[in-house]
């Protein structure tokens, strides 16, 4: 296997794939085809001109935080008081460059700001106050921060408050591989229902919710954020890739791991070296979407 440091430019079967969270409800199962069919397909349309795989997962995730089915961006769970407060990330998997947001406001993409963190090179986690000054200084445009709680959300919000629960759901991300053999990931959420202020998730943490190595593959992971954290999710699913060189099978390990020692429920999407790509979930479902040249249109396995 290839170190990336040594990797010389390459010709690679270009690939992406897409998740909107282990939490879905399955009753809500066609709700979620279109949007990760289209995100799929906003990505692949970057990498099928010969784009870059950061570039195809700005595209991606910033179509499923723009789909208000999805929570994040738009759609994003509320916070014990009531607002939106998201988390993302995002990493090159060549010069294991990342940038991330956690508990950021006012802001519809905040995949757009981790990825000017990545290109800032100079930190890697902005949060809060901080992460929406930086955003400013780049020239993202903030938002009415109502434009981004939708009715359905605020009706859970209203339901929380009578009967918590902790679980989120609809946490979105992707994995790429460009032609050029470069590989990437992303995530987004709004993190978890009711969650107090501040509170900061897995998908804003490199090594839990998002991680990619070139020479290796890359990795979004989604569920129970706080129990990614304890396994260093996103990390070790890329060990057990390299370990085992069979995707679908470090994805299942990865989640085993997930439910017995992180004592929590979700599930990852991941890419390899090759280009192939792996899935898992614990929950009832998780909405995936992928695109190679081998297919027509995305396909949708669930
Ligand atoms: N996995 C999303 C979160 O817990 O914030």
């Amino acid at each position: 296997m290839p170190s990336s440091a040594d990797r010389a430019p390459t010709t690679r079967v270009p690939t992406i794939i897409v998740q909107g969270g282990a939490g879905a409800n399955p009753a809500e199962a066609g709700d979620y085809r279109q949007g990760v069919r289209d995100a799929a397909l906003a990505g692949w349309r970057v990498l099928a001109d010969g784009g870059a795989a950061l570039d195809a997962l700005e595209r991606a995730v910033r179509a499923l935080e723009d789909d208000p089915r999805f929570n994040a961006g738009r759609g994003s769970v509320l916070n014990r008081d009531g607002a939106v407060e998201v988390d993302a990330s995002i990493m090159e998997g060549d010069r294991l460059q990342c940038g991330a947001v956690a508990a950021l406001s006012r802001i519809a993409n905040p995949i757009t700001v981790a990825r000017r963190v990545l290109e800032s090179r100079r930190q890697v986690l902005l949060v809060g106050e901080g992460a929406l000054a930086f955003a400013r200084s780049v020239g993202i445009p903030e938002c009415d921060p109502a434009s981004l709680v939708t009715d359905r959300q605020r009706k859970r919000h209203a339901e929380l408050a009578r009967q918590p629960a902790t679980r989120g759901g609809g946490t979105v991300g992707a994995v790429a591989l460009d032609r050029n053999g470069t590989i990437a990931a992303a995530t987004s959420t709004g993190g978890t229902p009711g969650k107090l202020p501040g509170r900061v998730g897995d998908s804003a943490l490199i090594g839990c919710g998002t991680y990619a190595d070139s020479s290796i593959g890359g990795v979004s992971c989604t569920g129970d954020g706080e129990a990614i954290m304890r396994v260093v999710l996103g990390h070790r699913a890329l060990r057990y890739l390299k370990d085992a060189d069979d995707p679908d099978y470090a994805a299942k390990v990865a989640v085993d791991l997930l439910v017995d020692e992180g004592g929590g429920q979700g599930g990852l999407i991941l890419i390899d070296w090759r280009g192939r790509v792996g899935f898992a979930t614990s929950t009832r479902l998780m909405p995936v979407a992928m695109m190679s040249p081998a297919l027509d249109e995305p396909r949708v396995p669930f």
